[in-house]
């Protein structure tokens, strides 16, 4: 029998990439395979946690007493997890949302012009699924979750993690060196550093490679963990 120490608790978790539409054939996105967000969903369903997964277009099926919902782009990934923020108690967000959207996405196919060599395309920014969810409220009926972000970097990770950490508001972050073909985007393994906060002291705790479901299990144990603690402060 596998203890359930998730139980009663509701997680809502972001994963893969989104999609923006630059016409009706094409798209901006990125190489998120999805694999690390459904690990964690497994995860914390095998614990005992109410999950629901919100998940950007990929090729995996929903893990077992996992409920899904399927976005496409970042707008509507936003919707999808607003309208669960008052009912969730842990917020992570794994999903690798593009930052951009085209401006104005054609109703039609752009067509190769013959007497033009360069495309240029405007591009405005997508609203930030993660710091809305841990913005501050004070409203009872909406109270803000427990977020955990992920920080995907090539370079200086450690130091833009804690950046994203105290930026957006976060009560942790794990911070992966996507630089590293073996352990980001798409890859089956991953090895990944987690910072916590609590009223802006960082603690820092360095993961073993494995992987993403046994990393998935270690993440969720150790988030829950700070999620109890700081909940009997
Ligand atoms: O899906 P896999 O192939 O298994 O790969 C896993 C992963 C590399 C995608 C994953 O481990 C990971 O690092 N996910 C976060 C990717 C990302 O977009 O990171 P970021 O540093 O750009 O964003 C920081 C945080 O803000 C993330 O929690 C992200 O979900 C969130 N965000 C970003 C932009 C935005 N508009 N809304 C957001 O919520």
């Amino acid at each position: 029998e596998v203890s359930q120490p998730a139980a009663g608790l509701r997680f809502t978790i972001t994963a893969g990439p989104t999609q923006e539409p630059l016409d009706p054939v094409r798209y901006l996105s990125n190489h998120s395979s999805g694999k690390m967000g459904y690990a964690l969903a497994a995860a914390a369903a095998e614990l005992g946690a109410e999950v629901q997964l919100i998940s950007g277009p990929v090729n995996l099926a929903i893990p077992a007493g996992v409920n899904g919902t399927q976005v496409t782009t970042a707008k509507q990934m936003l919707e999808a997890c607003e309208s669960r923020r008052s009912t969730t108690d842990i917020f992570i967000a794994c999903a690798a949302v593009a930052d951009y959207r085209a401006a104005t996405p054609a109703d039609q196919k752009i067509k190769k012009q013959a007497n033009q060599d360069e495309l240029v395309l405007k591009l405005v920014k997508n609203p930030d699924i993660l710091a809305n969810m841990a913005k501050a409220t004070t409203d009872k009926n909406n109270p803000r979750p427990f977020c955990v972000g992920f920080a995907a970097e090539t370079q200086q990770v450690e130091d833009y993690a804690q950046d994203k950490l105290l930026r957006k508001n976060l009560d942790a972050i794990v911070a992966n060196d996507v630089s590293d073909n073996s352990i980001g985007f798409g890859s089956d393994e991953n090895r990944v550093i987690l910072f916590t906060q609590h009223k802006q002291t960082i603690q820092r705790e360095a993961l073993p490679q494995g992987s993403k479901l046994a990393l998935g299990r270690q993440l969720i144990e150790k988030l829950l963990a700070f999620y109890k603690e700081q909940k009997t402060l």
